[in-house]
């Protein structure tokens, strides 16, 4: 990979010769689509501030809470009496060995795209290979697909239709599954079989209603159409991202792997500048200025997440490293105390490995059985028979909200209002809602929900568990150390309430604050306005990679967001994956840490383009357009 520097004034660089780059149109050509773009938009805001770097604390703390302000706790029991884990058993076996060409989770990037593509891979599709597991009840056999959704959309319920364009206050008030407060986007997939020929004009939305390249809202009236520009300046929100004016192989880069990361913009890096600047310090344990401010801050963010989510009390939020130790916190530290031998978890199918594996180990210890949701050959979980699987035996039901695999988004409030009925705690694995949709665990009553910063356009390292106050209070901790206690004598410990009592040792201070000025800079602009405009997009990328000639979109689901995974025939994912690169895009191929979910569809792997706010269609054309390309050439491939 080459990556020319960027020039300082941000403008592309000069060729050897002093001209400018090939791909760069010229200037007149230039200066003209951007007047027709601009006058395309409807009363487009012009100068928006998107300054959205937290306050500075710049005094004395007022109420600080230090160690004293916990309640102490009464007759919290000694460390040795929760119950301990028994051993595990011996380590799993080792894996089934990798069929070859099968693209690796997660390698380092390509630092240089092969010129030739490996002439022996063998094809995509192949039996699933055995899965060592401990006891699992496989769900019944998945069914045909459920019916189709109803067709009626309201346009009067588009709220970005009629509105003008800026941050709305208050998202609209809606009712729905599966995304509260996002507004009813029409399904992304009808079911009829696919007709629509590809989109590769560029600039689609400049062009008037009715002209081929404009994707029509399934199921509404004829001639409405959703509309692509966004209620934000997408322009000015670029600009926000530094890293979005990076060169990759000589292309501006194109970045269509944020269901893998997402970027940062400015406020967030200048946030934890300035906390390292202005407040760094150790927390909650210091009389001194420094401690203050850095506690302060730290707390600060625990309630900007607090009111982000809609938890009841910033109590209830615990900081964590990410996702995967959220889910492994819960498992550890709930778990024991909740499961028995023939005791039952609920998966579904969908799962990413941080939300299969955990509760593997857990069954292990205990001798609880998993059982799994089915899904539909669309990747829409089936409701009928996760009815089915519940029994007054199933004590957790832990399920993704956004598979990060095929973009499904599952109704959750659902799930979680049937297995409260059955007696069930339920865990929403938010690590990919949380960028896309509105979350709301009071709306929803999730006993736990879980989110990784660095999905959320925040720093990695930090993440959320938020678990109800009642669960928290009566959990266990996990992991022992300064920070969690209260008193330390050779004989015990006493801990402190949560959520302190889970946070052992010195944290992410910094990360949690980077955090809130994410979920800041993200509240800003609206998820219902980012979750309208992502849905063009990818019914934009839907409609394009539709009419690519032997390309399989995996995941069709009338409810998705954010994630177009495809397969190519005579491609694996990975080459497809490489040879986008060349052209600046980044996607992820492989089997993105859901294994289970692609072998239902008889596969190691899938290209996922997947979205964020900051993206264009213009993007989704130049991705279009090169998977085109390849299809093309596929002749000449094998
Ligand atoms: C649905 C889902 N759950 C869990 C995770 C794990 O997140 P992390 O690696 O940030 O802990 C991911 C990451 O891709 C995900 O997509």
């Amino acid at each position: 990979m080459t990556t020319p520097p960027p020039t300082a004034d941000g403008s592309a660089p000069a060729t050897a010769d002093g001209s400018a780059p090939a791909w760069l149109p010229d200037e007149e050509t230039l200066s003209r689509l951007a007047g027709e773009f601009f006058r395309a938009l409807p009363g487009q805001p012009t100068d928006m501030d998107m300054d959205m770097a937290a306050p500075v604390p710049d005094g004395h703390p007022q109420g600080l809470p230090g160690q004293s302000e916990w309640p102490a706790p009464t007759g919290l029991p000694v460390q040795s009496e929760w119950p301990v884990p028994t051993g595990l058993p011996a380590a799993d076996p080792p894996p089934p060995a990798p069929t070859a060409g099968m693209s690796p989770p997660s390698g380092p990037p390509p630092t240089s795209a092969p010129a030739t593509f490996a002439a022996s891979a063998p094809g995509l599709a192949g039996p699933a290979p055995e899965v060592p597991a401990p006891p699992v009840a496989p769900g019944p056999p998945p069914v045909a697909p459920s019916s189709a959704p109803a067709r009626l959309v309201d346009p009067g319920a588009y709220y970005f239709l009629t509105e003008a364009p800026g941050y709305p206050a208050q998202p609209p008030e809606l009712p729905g599954f599966g995304h509260l407060g996002l507004p009813p986007l029409p399904p992304l997939f009808e079911p009829e079989p696919p007709t629509a020929a590809a989109t590769t004009a560029p600039y689609y939305f400049l062009q008037g209603p009715g002209v081929p390249g404009v994707s029509e809202a399934p199921g509404s009236p004829v001639g409405l159409l959703l509309d692509p520009h966004p209620a934000f300046d997408v322009r000015a929100v670029r600009r926000d991202f530094p890293i979005l004016s990076e060169l990759v192989n000589g292309r501006p880069l194109i970045w269509l792997d944020n269901a893998a990361t997402t970027q940062k913009p400015q406020a967030v890096i200048d946030r934890l500048v300035e906390f390292y600047s202005r407040e760094n310090s150790n927390i909650h344990r210091a009389a001194h200025e420094l401690a203050a401010r850095a506690t302060d801050a730290y707390e600060g963010a625990r309630k900007t997440v607090a009111r982000f989510v809609g938890a009841g009390s910033a109590e209830e939020i615990v900081f964590v490293r990410g996702t995967t130790e959220a889910i492994n916190l819960v498992a550890k530290a709930w778990g024991p105390g909740h499961l028995r031998a023939g005791d039952e978890i609920v998966l579904s199918h969908l799962e990413h490995h941080a939300n299969i594996v955990p509760w593997q180990m857990l069954a292990q210890q205990t001798g609880a059985v998993i059982k799994v949701i089915p899904v539909d050959d669309d990747g829409q979980v089936l409701l009928d028979e996760y009815t089915k699987l519940l029994s007054d035996r199933t004590r957790l039901v832990a399920v993704t909200q956004l598979s990060n695999a095929l973009g499904t988004v599952v109704p959750v409030e659902q799930i979680i209002e049937i297995g409260h009925r059955a007696g069930a705690r339920v865990l929403v694995d938010a690590a990919q809602s949380v960028p896309h949709l509105t979350v709301d665990v009071t709306a929803l009553d999730a006993d736990f929900l879980v989110f990784s910063g660095h999905k959320l356009f925040g720093p990695t390292g930090i993440g959320v568990l938020y678990a109800k106050r009642e669960i928290l209070e009566d959990m266990p901790p996990w992991e022992g150390g300064g920070n969690m206690i209260t008193d330390v004598t050779f004989e015990r410990s006493g801990y402190q309430p949560p959520p302190g009592r889970f946070e052992a040792g010195t944290g992410n201070i910094a990360d949690a604050v980077g955090l809130a000025a994410a979920i800041d800079y993200v509240e800003r602009i609206g998820l219902p306005n980012i979750a309208a405009y992502e849905h063009t997009l990818l019914e934009h990328a839907t409609e394009g990679l539709r009419g690519v000639p032997g390309l399989r979109l995996i995941g069709t689901a009338p409810d998705k967001a954010s994630i177009a995974s495809f397969v190519l025939d005579g491609y694996e994912p990975a080459e497809v994956g490489t040879a986008l690169n060349e052209e600046g895009i980044a996607v992820r191929s492989g089997h993105h840490c859901a294994q289970p979910i692609l072998r239902r569809y008889g596969l190691e792997a899938t290209v996922r383009p997947s979205f964020a706010f900051y993206n264009t269609h213009e993007e989704v054309d130049t991705l279009i357009t090169a998977v085109h390309r390849l299809a093309t050439r596929r002749g000449g491939h094998h």
